[in-house]
Formats: C-alpha cells, structure tokens, sequence
C-alpha cells in the first residue's frame, strides 16, 4: 500500500463542521451509559500519543509504517479524542474533562510500555488489526445505537477512519507475513491474547476515572448522572455498556476482520467465523470484549 495514497491527516473531515448544538443536553439522564462510552472513548482516544510513541520506536527500522505511525495514524486517533471531548462537553458541561482525564493518564501511562507490544513485528501488526477492529465496531455499534445526533455523526467518522487504519496495518502484517517464520498458531495466540487484554485494561481504566469524575468533593454524584441510585464501579459500568450495545455489534463483521490475519482457507474461515457467531450468542465473546 502506499502511504502517499492516503488522505492528509484529518483532512477527510473537521472538527468544526460537526454540529454540536444538536448534541442532547439530557443524555446523562436518558442515556446515561452512552455517555459514559464516549467519555470513556474521549480519554483512551486523547491519551494516543503516548502509545504512538512507543510504536513509532518499536517500528524504527521500518520508515514506511514509522512514517504513517507518526504523520497520519497518531493525528486521527488525537482528532478522535478531540472531537469525543467536544461531545461530552456539549452534551455534559457538568463534567470536569479535564480534570479526569488529567488523573486518567496517571494511571493510563503504566499500562503503554514498549514491553508490552508483540515479540515480533508480524504478531505485533497482528494484534493492532484486532485493536482496529474493536475500534472500527465499537464506534459503529455507537453510531447504530445512540439517538443523539451529534453523537452519531461523530462516531459516523470515526469509524470510517479507524477501518481505514485497520486496512493499513493489515496490509503491513501481510507484508511482514511473507517473509514467513510465523506459524498460523502463533498468530492465533497473539489475537486471543489481544482480545483478552482489551476487557482488562484501558476500557476499564477509563471509566473508574469517569466514575471519579462524577463525584463532587463532598461524595455526592455529579447532578443527573448516574440517576439517584448512585454509581456502578466500572467493572459493572462495562457489563452496562456491553448491554446497552449488544444487539448493535456488527459481529459477522467484527469475526471477519479478526480471522484475516490467520488466512484461512474458505471452509476453515467459515467453521471458525460460525464458532465465533455460536460463541457471541451465548455471551461467550460479549465477556471477552
Ligand atoms: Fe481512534
Ligand atoms: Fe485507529
């Protein structure tokens, strides 16, 4: 793929065309777990350059994806986080972003260290397709799902540029992956583990400095959100998440772009895509993501 095909960082769409005085005022009351997910979004998407930092060097030897790492891929992914900040704020000017996300990236910076990437090049261009995949089905179950306008036009966009990301960095694996010296196992492996971590961490960090955020300096919760029957912790605002999304997740595509990397033959993808579809409806996927 050449780099130069894509488009100018960020040019593809602004910030400023998109029209937040549509965003609903009330959503922390009506739709209150939505907005925990694009706060939650908001600071994971914001917090990006800390981890491009750590790719960029991972990949350092490699100019092409170095390259688009630092002068493409990290500017979308801040301009994600940016335009999520201007959701919530629009549609909760309650909240105290800066001030969680602030806290949030104490915690948020321990988790992303060049120790944690893959062992190899290939695993690791493995495991960012599965972390393009879950963004690019995650904001489209948020488009799908929300009925606050602004809300949807901004994941409308953020989908499309995260599936974009996902094809380069599929593409990049695919040409790490001829070079040959990685089994299918070892590549399977790496894409479960990768799935696993992404219920453990950010997700999860994310809304314990969202749940933080909603109380005042008294304890009381912030006015509306969470309703008056206080505050889930944030193992239980994901399983709310998880809920509210469930019969919006683009599944059938989401087992497409995970399987790819493994270059199954047809029927081995077909029996495998069916095990992951069979898996999702006893909720065995939904407790992993
Ligand atoms: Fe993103
Ligand atoms: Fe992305």
């Amino acid at each position: 793929m050449n780099v130069n095909n894509s488009v100018a960082a960020s040019a593809h769409w602004r910030i400023e065309d998109i029209d937040f005085s549509a965003a609903n005022t009330r959503i922390s009351v009506e739709d209150p777990v939505m907005l925990w997910l694009a706060a939650a979004s908001s600071f994971i998407e914001s917090a990006s350059d800390i981890y491009t930092v750590n790719l960029v060097e991972y990949f350092d030897d490699d100019e092409e994806i170095s390259g688009w790492l630092a002068s493409h891929w990290e500017s979308e992914e801040l301009q994600h986080g940016r335009a999520l900040r201007a959701y919530v704020e629009a549609a909760w000017p309650e909240f105290d972003w800066e001030a969680a996300f602030k806290a949030f990236l104490v915690d948020y910076s321990k988790l992303c260290s060049v120790e944690v990437l893959g062992p190899t090049h290939t695993l690791e261009l493995a495991s960012r397709c599965v972390i393009e995949t879950g963004t690019s089905t995650l904001y489209r179950a948020i488009r799908d799902a929300t009925q606050d306008p602004a809300l949807r036009q901004v994941a409308d966009h953020i989908q499309r540029d995260e599936v974009r990301h996902y094809k380069y960095f599929y593409n990049f694996f695919r040409r790490y992956n001829a070079k040959g010296g990685t089994s299918r196992w070892a590549i399977a492996k790496i894409l479960l583990a990768r799935v696993q971590e992404i219920r453990d961490s950010d997700t999860i960090c994310a809304l314990s400095h969202i749940r933080d955020g909603c109380i005042d300096s008294t304890g009381d919760a912030v006015p509306h959100v969470g309703g008056q029957h206080g505050l889930p912790d944030a193992v239980e605002m994901h399983k709310l998440i998880t809920a509210r999304l469930r019969h919006h997740y683009p599944l059938n595509a989401a087992a497409k772009m995970l399987l790819a990397p493994l270059a199954l033959p047809a029927p081995a993808r077909n029996l495998a895509s069916g095990v992951i579809n069979a898996a999702a409806r006893t909720s065995l996927v939904w407790s992993l993501l």
